[in-house]
């Protein structure tokens, strides 16, 4: 008679491949993260730097004349000055995100971490022409994260809602960004859009890497937030919103006090 092995002698081998593809996959799709935000912070820094060219060229323009009007061209300098102070707070924006990088695990306010975020989520829903309410429910209790890890998730979840939203009309587009405690108590963080709401073709696959319904979609957002959801101990979920649109639903549990 054959005998079955109850236990799979390689079952510790898978175990470590399944955490090196895990690690490999979050690793993967830090960058994706990383590049959706670089081209938000491109775009930004776009306009302050193509208006200093600009404004060089007058200045430039304005010497060639035979009498050239110095109080025009000193118009000009101080708006060179201006946009590169503009420039600057955009990357100042950035290397507080940086900053909180290196901070791993530490005990955090989830409010304030939303909080960090303003001005960048603002600025990607204005690109996108969507109004952005964030309301953050106080008192929240401190919960140990990684603070940068858990504002990709909301950064993905957010450029999430307003990728879905460019199908609405813009007057329409709204995306709310909540914070708030669970009837168990765990923190949570709720991003919901009033856009079309998820495809019942993938809503079965939904967070499983690489599925998209995106031409130039990487499938990674979903994927990586929920790993990064479990590794916090918590979870990532999706429930349609009401009356249309998609609410995502990032829980962190609370350390219990023994
Ligand atoms: N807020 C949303 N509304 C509608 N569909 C969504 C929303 N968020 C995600 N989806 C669907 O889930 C798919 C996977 O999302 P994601 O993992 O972030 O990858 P990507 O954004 O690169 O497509 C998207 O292509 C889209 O079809
Ligand atoms: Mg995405």
């Amino acid at each position: 008679m054959n005998t079955v092995p109850i236990m799979n002698p390689g079952s510790l081998k898978t175990d470590d491949d399944s955490r090196r593809l895990q690690d490999r996959l979050l690793h993967v799709s830090r960058l994706a993260a990383v590049g959706e935000m670089a081209s938000g912070i491109a775009h930004e820094l776009n306009q302050p730097l193509a208006a200093v060219a600009n404004y060089a060229q007058a200045c430039e323009r304005l010497l060639g004349l035979p009498n050239p009007d110095l109080e025009e061209v000193r118009d000009a300098l101080r708006q060179i000055a201006a946009q590169a102070v503009r420039a600057g707070d955009i990357i100042n924006r950035l290397r507080g995100l940086t900053r909180a990088r290196e901070a791993r695990g530490e005990p955090s306010d989830v409010n304030s971490l939303i909080r960090e975020l303003n001005d960048l989520i603002e600025s990607d829903a204005r690109h996108h022409q969507a109004r952005c309410r964030i309301e953050l429910a106080e008192p929240l209790p401190s919960i140990v994260l990684e603070r940068t890890q858990i504002q990709q998730v909301v950064l993905a979840l957010v450029r999430n809602a307003l990728e879905a939203l460019a199908a609405m009309p813009a007057a329409a587009r709204e995306v709310r960004v909540r914070t708030g405690r669970a009837a168990d108590g765990d923190v949570q963080i709720e991003v919901c859009d009033n856009g079309p709401g998820v495809s019942p073709d993938i809503v079965q696959r939904l967070f499983d890497p690489f599925c998209t319904t995106k031409p130039a979609g990487t499938g990674l957002g979903l994927a990586s937030s929920r790993t990064i959801a479990r590794a916090h101990g918590g979870t990532l979920e999706h429930r349609p919103n009401n009356p249309g649109g998609a609410c995502f639903v990032l829980r962190l549990p609370v350390p219990t006090r023994r």
